[in-house]
C-alpha cells in the first residue's frame, strides 16, 4: 500500500483549521444577514433532492476548503476505484459494488475478470418471477393454500434496510399481504411475529449473507420446527421456506433447496444490500415494476455522484459537512429527523449504515487515528421528536446537527394535516438556526428573571431536504445519498468503511458463554468476577 499522508498534516486540514479559527464564532443570524440570497446560494438540486444547507456556519470559503480537503484526500479516484469493481475493502479483500445492483443492464463493471452486471439481473429476474408468483396466490403453500403472509428473519443489514423499505413504501404495498421481520434472538420477536399467523399459509425468507448469523439460524431453526409441527412433512419446507444469501452449501445444509435460493455476492457488504436479493421482501410487497424504480432512483444518485464537481454533489457535501461539524465544531452526534412518519425506520436503518461503516479508531493502514471518525445517529420522526428530545437540541449543552428530510406531497391529503407538519419542520430548522435574542423577548414583555430560560442561542446547524414525495424512486435517492455520503466521510478520515471486525469479539464471546449457561453441571467459569457472578445468577434463576 502506497504510503498514505495522515489526514491532520494535510495542507488541505491545516487550511480548514485555520479557517475554522476565523469564522467559528460567526451566527447564522450574521451570515444570513449579510448576504439576502444566502438561502438560495447554499443548496443544490440534483436527483430530485433540494439539499438546503445555508443554515451551516459556513461560508464559501468553507465549501472550498472543504471540496479542497475532498480533492487532496483523492476521493474522486476513489469513487472511481468503487464504481469499477477495484478492491477496496482491503481487510477482506474484496470489491465494493453496491453501486452494480442498479447498475442498466448494458453496463459493465469487472470483478475479476468477469462482468457482474448480468449476474445481478439474472438474480434480479428470477427475484421477479418469484414475487410475481406470490403476489398472484400462484405459490401455493403445502396444503394448497396462496401465501398470505412473508416473514423475513434476518438480522443487521439483513433485516434493517428490508424492515425500513417495507415501511418507508407500505402506501405501495399488497395490502392483502401481511410482512413480519424477525431479526431478535429474543424467542419474543418470533413468538410474537408468527401469533396471529396460519403456518399453512406463512412464507419465511431466510435472509443471512453468511448463513451462519447465529441469531438468524436460531431463528430460522424455529420457524422450521414451528412450520413441520402444523404442517408434519418435511416436504412443506419447499414451499414455506426461500433463502437469500451467498452461501449455497449452508442454504442446502439447512434443508431448503438452492433452487429457492435467491444469490449475492461478497461485493455487496451487509448495509449496503438492500438493493440485492435481500430485498426480496421489498420486491414481493411493493411489485417488480416499484422495486425497478427505486433502484433507478438510486441509480440516478450514483450518477450524481459520480459526475457532479464536490461544489454541487450532494452526497460529497453531506459528508464534507459532517466532517466540519465533527471535526471542528465538536459536534459528536447528528440528528435524522424526517417529517414523514413512513420513514419511521429510517434512522434505525441509517445507524448501522453509518457507524458500522465508519466507527473505527484505526486507518486503512493500520494507524490509530488522532480524530474524531464516525458521528453517532440517531432519530425519530417529525414531528414526534420535537415533543421528546428537541428542547436538548434547542437550549441543551451540545451542539447536535439535524438532518431534516420533507416531501412536499403527502400520500394522504387528510385536511390541513400536510401543511401543518411542513410548518413545524421548516419552523424547527428556523429556530434552531436563528433562536430567539434577549431583545426579542423583552420586546414581548417576558419578565427580567425568565429571560435566561427562553432565550435561544440560535447558531445549530441544520440540513434540510425537500423532495417532491416519498415514491419508489425517492427513497431510492435518500439511500444511495447517505451511502456515498458515508463514503466520503470514510475516505476522507482514512478509513475503512466496509468492513466491521468490531461485532466480531461480541459473536465469539456469546459462542463462548451459551454453553456454559445451558451446561448440566456448573462448568468452570474462567471469565472476570463480574461476568462469572452474572452467570451463576441467571443459572440459579433460569
Ligand atoms: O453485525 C455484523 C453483521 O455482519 C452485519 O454487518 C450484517 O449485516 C449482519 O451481521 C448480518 O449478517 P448476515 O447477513 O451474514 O446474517
Amino acid at each position: 500500500m502506497a504510503d498514505i499522508i495522515p489526514l491532520k498534516s494535510l495542507p488541505e486540514w491545516k487550511a480548514l483549521e485555520g479557517h475554522y479559527e476565523k469564522i467559528s464564532k460567526l451566527h447564522l443570524r450574521d451570515l444570513f444577514a449579510a448576504d439576502p440570497r444566502r438561502g438560495e446560494k447554499f443548496t443544490v438540486e440534483a436527483a430530485g433532492i433540494y439539499f438546503d444547507y445555508s443554515k451551516h456556519r459556513v461560508t464559501s470559503g468553507t465549501v472550498n476548503h472543504l471540496c479542497d480537503l475532498a480533492e487532496a484526500s483523492g476521493l474522486r479516484e476513489k469513487i472511481e476505484d468503487m464504481f469499477t469493481g477495484e478492491k477496496i475493502n482491503l481487510t477482506e479483500g474484496r470489491a465494493v459494488l453496491h453501486t452494480a445492483l442498479r447498475a442498466p443492464r448494458n453496463a459493465t463493471i469487472v470483478v475479476d475478470g468477469e462482468n457482474v452486471v448480468p449476474h445481478v439481473h439474472a438474480v434480479l429476474e428470477k427475484m421477479q418471477q418469484f414475487a410475481d408468483k406470490v403476489r398472484s396466490g400462484h405459490w401455493r403453500g403445502h396444503t394448497g393454500k396462496a401465501i398470505k403472509n412473508i416473514v423475513n428473519i434476518g438480522i443487521g443489514g439483513s433485516d434493517l434496510g428490508p424492515v425500513m423499505a417495507y415501511e418507508a413504501l407500505r402506501h405501495y404495498s399488497q395490502r392483502g399481504l401481511v410482512f413480519r421481520f424477525v431479526s431478535n434472538v429474543d424467542g419474543a420477536d418470533f413468538a410474537e411475529a408468527v401469533i396471529d399467523l396460519d403456518p399453512a399459509e406463512t412464507l419465511f425468507i431466510v435472509a443471512s449473507k453468511t448463513f451462519t448469523t447465529q441469531e438468524t439460524m436460531a431463528n430460522a431453526g424455529t420457524a422450521r420446527d414451528w412450520a413441520l409441527e402444523a404442517l408434519k412433512d418435511e416436504a412443506a419446507i419447499a414451499k414455506h421456506f426461500v433463502a437469500v444469501s451467498t452461501n449455497a452449501a449452508r442454504v442446502a445444509a439447512f434443508g431448503i433447496d438452492t433452487a429457492n435460493m435467491f444469490g449475492f455476492w461478497d461485493w455487496v457488504g451487509g448495509r449496503y444490500s438492500m438493493f440485492s436479493a435481500i430485498g426480496l421482501s421489498t420486491m414481493i410487497a411493493i411489485g417488480p415494476k416499484h422495486f425497478g424504480e427505486m433502484l433507478a432512483g438510486a441509480r440516478e444518485m450514483d450518477e450524481h455522484y459520480r459526475n457532479a464537481a464536490f461544489e454541487e454533489n450532494i452526497p460529497a457535501l453531506m459528508g464534507l459537512l459532517g466532517i466540519w461539524n465533527n471535526n471542528f465544531f465538536g459536534a459528536q452526534s447528528i440528528a435524522v429527523l424526517p417529517y414523514e412518519q413512513y420513514l419511521k425506520r429510517f434512522p434505525a436503518y441509517l445507524q448501522q449504515l453509518t457507524m458500522e461503516s465508519n466507527g473505527k479508531r484505526v486507518t486503512i493502514d493500520g494507524r490509530a487515528v488522532d480524530y474524531q471518525t464516525s458521528q453517532v445517529y440517531w432519530g425519530e420522526p417529525g414531528t414526534n421528536g420535537q415533543h421528546s428530545f428537541y428542547q436538548l437540541i434547542h437550549q441543551g449543552t451540545k451542539l447536535i446537527p439535524c438532518d431534516f428530510i420533507a416531501f412536499s406531497k403527502t400520500h394522504h391529503k387528510l385536511g390541513r394535516h400536510h401543511d401543518l407538519l411542513m410548518a413545524n419542520v421548516f419552523a424547527q430548522a428556523e429556530a434552531l438556526a436563528f433562536g430567539k435574542t434577549v431583545e426579542e423577548l423583552k420586546a414581548e414583555g417576558v419578565k427580567d428573571w425568565l429571560l435566561p430560560h427562553k432565550t435561544f442561542e440560535g447558531n445549530r446547524p441544520s440540513t434540510t431536504m425537500l423532495l417532491d414525495e416519498l415514491t419508489p424512486a425517492a427513497l431510492g435517492r435518500l439511500v444511495a445519498l447517505y451511502e456515498h455520503s458515508v463514503f466520503t466521510q470514510g475516505m476522507i478520515w482514512q478509513v475503512g468503511p466496509f468492513d466491521q471486525w468490531g461485532v466480531e469479539l461480541g459473536k465469539a464471546l456469546a459462542g463462548r458463554i451459551a454453553p456454559e449457561l445451558e451446561a448440566g453441571e456448573e462448568p468452570e467459569l474462567k471469565h472476570d468476577s463480574s461476568t462469572n457472578a452474572l452467570i451463576r445468577r441467571y443459572r440459579a434463576a433460569r
